[in-house]
């Protein structure tokens, strides 16, 4: 049988960086645990723009199509801000998300013990803190029509649309429920229906789902924003949210911050099952760019590490080497290893990026 495939689609910025930690971590799985992978590469957002005036060539989008799982690192920058939106860094991510139809957008947010007191919540609040935001992630105000900026009379009006149908709706509450029976069977569903039509049929479909087939799993339902403010005040009473693209992109930065920082926080995005029965998948950090320390060697290459241990658990069905991946991260981190977005110890400096990166190689090496 030939080896699985990986599209690595590094970006912009801090993407390239983070990524080249994550390419020594694949090689360590081939060499030590004869986990091969046939690698590609090609480019995304910004740098695609650059080499061929587009942010995703059609190639590209029909590598990422046939492959059984992408990787990317980071899009977009202030050298791309005054771009025609329609060739934007950021409208290559969207377009991959889109036509790979990878509607369930999993961000776990996870304190690390060693990092708990740096979380800018009391450590009582967040210390042994997991929890799921699981994110619709084709759907809704960002993809949604009519769309655009008119003139109305003198004015110009700036136009986004908010739609879902039930079957958007009832296919994320599934990703939901499934993921939430193999955690603490807890669901807490975020909208908006005290206000808006596609918030009453939110709520409505994924009652429905629970009911007919997940009758199991304890669900309550949140207003969007008393949720983010209980993700603030007591995160630890979620197991899994589940809620739209666009308050979903909120709320995982947010939480991405009880973690400690955001280049902790890893994401899988996941669509239906392809032939081989593996999803549609890629997987990113949460963060992005980071035009602000972009080319100094302090990006934090945690959250795409662990994107590829997500990797390893959603698409290849390797659950203890996901866990001895993430396990390596943590004894990093309890080490105090650690980029200059995490707290140091007093006289100690902050690894670099390929510093962080061979401290869990050493710490997989290490668990052998
Ligand atoms: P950002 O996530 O790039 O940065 C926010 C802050 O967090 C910055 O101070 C940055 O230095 C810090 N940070 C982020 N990741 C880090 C890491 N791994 N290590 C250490 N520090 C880290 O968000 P932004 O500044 O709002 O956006 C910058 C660009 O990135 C924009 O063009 C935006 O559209 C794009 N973006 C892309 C993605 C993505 O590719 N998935 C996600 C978010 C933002
Ligand atoms: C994210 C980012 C993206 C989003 C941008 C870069 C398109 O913020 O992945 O969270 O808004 O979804
Ligand atoms: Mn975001």
């Amino acid at each position: 049988m030939s080896n699985p495939s990986l599209l690595i689609l590094p970006g912009d910025g801090i993407g390239p960086e983070v990524m080249a930690e994550v390419r020594k971590i694949i090689s360590w799985f081939g060499d030590k645990r004869g986990l091969e992978f046939d690698v590609s590469e090609d480019l995304v957002g910004g740098a695609a723009y650059d080499a061929h005036g587009t942010p995703l060539t059609d190639e590209t989008m029909e590598k990422a199509q046939e492959v059984d799982a992408v990787l990317l690192g980071a899009v977009g920058g202030p050298k791309y801000d005054n771009l025609d939106f329609s060739v934007k860094p950021e409208r290559g991510l969207l377009r991959l998300r889109k036509e790979m139809d990878l509607y369930s957008n999993l961000r776990p947010a996870q304190c690390f013990d060693a990092l708990a007191d740096f979380s800018s919540l009391k450590k009582d609040i967040v210390a042994g803190l997991d929890i799921m935001i699981i994110r619709e992630l084709t759907s809704g105000i960002y993809f949604g029509e009519p769309r655009g900026i008119i003139k109305e009379g003198n004015e110009r009006v700036g136009i986004n649309t908010q739609r879902y149908t039930e079957s958007e709706i009832a296919r994320v509450a599934r990703s939901a429920f499934e993921l939430a029976r193999k955690r603490g069977n807890k669901v807490c569903s975020m909208e908006k229906a005290n206000v808006m039509e596609s918030g009453i049929l939110w709520r409505d479909v994924v009652q429905e789902v629970h009911d007919a087939e997940y009758p199991d799993v304890e669900l309550s339902h949140m207003y969007a924003d008393a949720g983010a403010m209980q993700l603030v005040r007591a995160p630890k009473q979620f197991d899994v949210i589940v809620t739209d693209n666009l308050f979903g992109d909120l709320l995982s930065d947010a939480a991405a911050m009880l973690t400690g920082s955001l280049g902790m926080l890893p994401s899988a995005s996941l669509g239906a099952p392809m032939a081989n029965g593996r999803p549609k998948a890629l997987y990113e950090p949460v963060h992005g760019s980071a035009p602000d320390i972009a080319g100094q060697a302090k990006a934090n290459p945690c959250a795409c590490i662990l994107s590829f241990a997500m990797a390893l658990r959603y698409s290849f069905d390797q659950g203890e080497e996901a866990t001895r991946l993430e396990k390596a991260v943590e004894a990093v981190l309890a080490d105090g290893v650690r980029t200059a977005d995490l707290m140091q110890a007093d006289g100690v400096d902050p690894a670099t990026t390929s510093q962080m990166g061979d401290a869990v190689i050493a710490k997989l090496d290490a668990s052998l």
